[in-house]
């Protein structure tokens, strides 16, 4: 299980300090959907990204299964994300010269390759995207490329998805397909997803809400 306590981070610029985040603690027990919402500038993204080990936080711990990600060497880290995490930001970062499929494919390792490709067709499937892998990103609608997006951070099997606006590009429909996706990964895997739309947030088992850099009310069960 992923948990964090006490998290602050500072941005310390020239002559301004910014309190991002002011002591947050919080547990991510799997099986979840766990949205993160907040006004602009509420320190979501921050905590996403100390959540992922991607930033440090000026004081604080993050531990999944018991074991401090903020401790451990970059290498451990760094074997941690491509192990056992999987992203999605707002905008889907596909390359242009590879199709969809060769897309979710890019960071498997050539010896699981045709295990992986199946895997690949199968998620485009399930994702609404069937025979749509030899397709280039241009050839795809916006909300077609988030999808193809959500297949790659799929691909590796992650026991954790963050996701930082996954939806914010997205028509409602789209936002939905792409959150449906994501609340299926949560029925055996955990899902962390930073939004700031409340409809996005439907399916989700909890929700937790920053203002100011503080959470506001903790672990709310989602009202459906
Ligand atoms: N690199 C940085 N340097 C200085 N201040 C920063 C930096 N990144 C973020 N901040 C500040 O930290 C606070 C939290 O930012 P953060 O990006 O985590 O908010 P957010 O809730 O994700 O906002 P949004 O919904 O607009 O994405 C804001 O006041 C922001 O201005
Ligand atoms: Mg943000």
């Amino acid at each position: 299980m992923l948990t964090c306590s006490d998290i602050c981070l500072d941005y310390v610029e020239a002559t301004r300090v910014t309190h991002a985040l002011k002591g947050v603690t919080l547990e991510f027990p799997p099986n979840k959907l766990h949205g993160i919402m907040g006004p602009s500038g509420s320190g979501k993204s921050s905590l996403l990204y100390i959540l992922c080990g991607l930033k440090a936080p000026t004081s604080g711990n993050v531990l999944i299964d018991g074991k401090s990600i903020t401790k451990m060497t970059d290498a451990e880290r760094a074997s941690l994300r491509s192990k056992q995490f999987g992203f999605v930001f707002q905008q889907p970062f596909l390359l242009n010269y590879l199709t969809a499929l060769e897309n979710i494919l890019v960071g498997v390792s050539p010896s699981v390759l045709s295990t992986a490709t199946i895997k690949a067709e199968s998620l485009l499937e399930n994702l609404g995207l069937g025979g749509m892998g030899d397709k280039y990103p241009s050839m795809l609608s916006g909300g077609e490329r988030q999808r193809v997006a959500v297949a790659r951070a799929l691909i590796g099997n992650p026991d954790i998805v963050f996701a930082d606006e996954p939806t914010a590009a997205l028509d409602k429909e789209n936002g939905y397909k792409v959150m449906k996706a994501l609340a299926d990964w949560a029925v055996d895997h955990t899902v962390i997803v930073v939004t700031h739309d409340a409809d996005m947030l439907k399916g989700a088992d909890e929700i937790h809400h920053l203002m100011n850099g503080c959470l506001v009310d903790n672990a709310q069960p989602n009202v459906r």
